[in-house]
């Protein structure tokens, strides 16, 4: 499997990010969003990106842009890699419609954060060619990809998305499906407890980033993170936790959900735990 036409669905923030580093391997990408004008934005932000990266040294951007279509609707390919919305109803109503079109050995990749990988293959005819590849955000620069293996996952397929994942410049580790796999597990309660802290007036905002920036060397503070993230994508991902581990300590923080009832979303609205301009 070399998977040398990649469908990417969804052309936001991940699906852009995605896109980019699959055409920079020398893949041809074809990107789906059903929304007015989001491959239009996804592609002017790959060229932003790839034009970062060329002044390091990085390859052309017109190059790695010729590789990359706009589809309106879903195409043929060797590989799907989902990034639609967090939402399981339509990443399964995705799953469905590809595995219809796609060629029987193709693979149907999701790049969900923590809907079950091993429903969405339960929904197609060929469950055993369906993992999640968690890429990171900003996908051009960060080199995780947690390979999600279904409870269906083939060893072939597994070690074909493996290789991918290197071949793509990201170094892949693998992950059993159960909710938030490892990398949201970690993260999301993290994050939460640093909305604790700020509900509970410990610390400020700045004082609460600072401490984990220079405490323990992370390159961003907890909650200027959940702001790049997106406050709906933290309360969505503790959910998932909270219903699939059953288990109180995984319930969204109340500020949280405030601050995603009062549309302060993070970077992506203007505002969230910071102002953006
Ligand atoms: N494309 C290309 N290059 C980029 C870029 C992009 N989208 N974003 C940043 N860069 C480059 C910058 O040009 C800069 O390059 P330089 O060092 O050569 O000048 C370098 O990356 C660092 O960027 P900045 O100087 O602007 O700022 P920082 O040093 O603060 O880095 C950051 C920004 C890379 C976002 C860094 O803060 C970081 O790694 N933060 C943590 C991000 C993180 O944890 N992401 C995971 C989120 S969880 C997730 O995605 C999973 C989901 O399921 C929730």
């Amino acid at each position: 499997m070399d998977f040398e036409h990649v469908l990417v669905a969804g052309a936001g923030q991940m699906g852009a990010g995605i896109a980019q580093v699959v055409a920079a391997s020398g893949r041809r990408v074809s990107l789906y969003d059903a929304a007015p004008g989001a491959t239009e934005r996804g592609r002017a932000a790959m060229r932003k990106s790839l034009e970062k990266l060329a002044e390091k040294g990085g390859g052309d951007p017109d190059e790695v842009l010729a590789r990359v279509t706009a589809v309106d609707e879903l195409v043929q390919a060797d590989l799907l890699i989902e990034a639609v919305i967090e939402d399981a109803a339509v990443k399964e109503e995705l799953f469905r419609r590809a595995d219809e079109l796609l060629p029987d050995g193709a693979v149907l990749a999701s790049n969900t954060s923590s809907i079950p990988i091993t429903s969405l293959a339960a929904v197609t005819a060929r469950p055993d060619r369906v993992i999640g590849m968690h890429f990171f955000n900003p996908v051009p620069v960060l080199k995780l990809v947690e390979v999600i293996r279904a409870v269906q996952t083939s060893d072939e397929t597994a070690a074909a998305i493996t290789a991918l994942a290197e071949q793509l410049g990201k170094v892949p580790a693998q992950a059993n499906d159960f909710p938030g796999f490892v990398s949201n597990r970690i993260l999301m309660p993290f994050i939460n407890e640093a909305a604790y802290a700020l509900m509970e007036g410990v610390a400020e905002p700045e004082a609460i980033d600072t401490i984990a920036k220079l405490g323990f060397a992370h390159p961003m503070g907890p909650l200027a993170l959940a702001d790049l993230i997106g406050l709906d994508t933290c309360v969505a991902i503790m959910e998932v936790l909270h219903d699939g581990l059953g288990n109180p300590k995984y319930a969204p923080c109340p500020l949280l959900r405030q601050y995603v009832q009062a549309g302060r979303l993070g970077r992506k609205s203007g505002r969230g735990f910071y102002p953006y301009t």
